[in-house]
């Protein structure tokens, strides 16, 4: 038996696991986020007796006598003050890391009353915040700090009124914890939903075998691509559907992230177990890992109509007339790499079943196309799928695509069960679309004064494996690729 208190309750338990989960799931203490389950981003932040602490590097076991707090545990004056100064300094944007945020900031106020900007650096290193950047932060804590300090009571309350300097609406809610993100949503009866994915980037999909995941303990039941009663193929484009929720056996694997088998469970537990069950034999094959190779002469088409998503030609004036008569005319070639929008929520999704369709809560960036795609997938008119957006945690853009939404809807349709998805942060590193890695092939002229005078451009995007928004992306990127410089050819 473990006993520790936790917001000055006594509490106790048997049950030896992570704190992070123990505080999310068995006391319905969401202030406390799972931004990545791992250490590494403090969202999870909690006092252990007194000191700033990641809870899911704890666990009960380790807690054992001890005492910890979370934001809901701060007495009301002081909670008032941390709600006041974070929403003036404009520190909180999507919210997900601030309670965190607002932890590691009491760890050092409850010692030091009076910090300098290094000593709330120092206290905030374990915190990464990937929307709003540090200064307002700082600035925040050191608005806390002082009017701790001189006694200060602020009046939250703001009238709105036009020419009013007026926080963003929804600041104080996720300051206090109070902002409920989809993994946050309490729903009764909730089973647990997840995807097998691809060993290998290309494979072939030659057998799935799901007997020893359904017969694992606390498994519901597994879906594969035949069980899809519309159209298997997603896509956020929707003149280009050609993701698919499900790679069939017989059918060949375009990345990592791919999915082959949807595994239903009670618990969080038993869907690992379930995942891990489910048998498959592949036929590895030769990956593309570029546009140069797969615009090769030989290169295996990855989809049906090739490898080429979207050709774009942008032009103005008479560029090679420019270059003939300029002074001066360089070339270069620049790469930019794929980027992760590392958002700090992972994607989560919960769907629950209606009559004829579903009610999908998420935390994604386009509700509307949810709606679209799941009704597709479902083979439902479009009406049958509402689609609710809880606070979201972070997109960037990253979060427009389908990624959980579409198998949390299908597995609640099919099994008339609640279904939550949620990837973990590598899960989601390795399925979430990437910022557009490019290479780009610049020539520039001038002449004698410096004076621009011609622009060339040739670029290659890299797409990756599916459309999602590439032909956009491209096209944005033909139509800023002369930056800020006013060139007439
Ligand atoms: S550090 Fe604990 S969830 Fe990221
Ligand atoms: S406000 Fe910090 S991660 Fe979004």
């Amino acid at each position: 038996m473990y006993t520790f208190k936790i917001n000055d309750k006594e509490i106790k338990t048997t049950k030896n696991m992570s704190l992070l989960n123990f505080l999310r799931d068995e006391m319905q203490i969401t202030s406390v986020k799972n931004g990545c389950s791992e250490g590494a981003c403090g969202t999870c932040m909690v006092l252990l007796d007194k000191k700033a602490f990641r809870a899911c590097l704890l666990t009960t076991e380790k807690i054992n006598g001890k005492s910890i707090m979370t934001v809901e545990g701060i007495e009301e004056k002081e909670r008032k003050i941390y709600e006041w100064a974070f929403a003036e300094a404009g520190a909180v944007q999507c919210g997900f890391c601030i309670p965190g945020m607002v932890i590691s900031s009491k760890g050092l106020l409850d010692i030091n009353i009076n910090p300098t900007e290094n000593d709330i650096k120092k206290a905030l290193r374990g915190n990464i915040c990937r929307c709003t950047g540090y200064v307002k932060i700082i600035e925040a804590v050191m608005k806390v700090a002082k009017a701790i300090r001189e006694g200060y009571e602020p009046d939250n309350s703001y009238t709105g009124k036009i020419g009013e300097r007026t926080p963003r609406i929804d600041a104080q809610d996720k300051i206090s914890g109070k902002a409920i993100y989809s993994e946050d949503l309490k729903i009764e009866n909730l089973y647990y939903g997840g995807a097998v994915r691809t060993k290998y980037p290309r494979a072939l999909v030659k057998k799935i075998n799901t007997s020893k995941a359904l017969e694992t303990s606390g498994v519901e039941s597994v879906y594969l691509a035949s069980d899809i009663p519309g159209n298997r193929n997603i896509g956020h484009l929707s003149f280009i559907s050609d993701w698919d929720a499900l790679i069939a056996v017989g059918e060949i694997t375009r990345y990592i992230g791919d999915a082959v088998a949807l595994v239903l469970a009670k618990d969080k537990e038993s869907l690992k177990r379930g995942i891990a069950a489910i048998e498959v034999e592949y036929e590895e094959l030769q990956p593309l890992t570029s546009p140069k190779m797969s615009l090769e002469e030989n290169a295996p088409k990855i989809h049906e109509k090739g490898n080429v998503l979207f050709s774009q030609k942008l032009s103005r004036g008479n560029v090679e007339n420019a270059l003939k008569s300029s002074k001066y005319v360089v070339t270069h070639t620049y790469k930019t790499p794929f980027t992760e929008h590392a958002y700090l929520e992972p994607e989560s999704a919960i769907a629950v079943p209606t009559k004829h369709g579903v009610h999908l809560y998420t935390s994604s960036q386009s509700i509307y196309d949810e709606q679209r795609e799941v009704s597709r997938l479902l083979g439902v008119d479009p009406s049958l799928v509402e689609v609710t957006s809880n606070y979201v945690g972070g997109g960037f853009g990253g979060k427009e695509d389908m990624s959980v939404q579409h198998h949390a809807a299908l597995m609640a349709y099919l099994s008339k069960k609640n279904v939550q998805v949620t990837l973990s942060r590598q899960e989601s590193i390795n399925v979430s679309t990437k910022r557009h890695a490019m290479e780009i092939e610049m020539t520039t002229s001038c002449d004698e004064n410096g004076i621009l005078t011609g622009m060339k451009c040739n670029i290659l995007s890299d797409t990756g494996a599916y459309s999602s928004l590439g032909g956009p992306v491209l096209q944005r990127a033909c139509t800023h690729a002369s930056g800020p410089y006013n060139y007439h050819n």
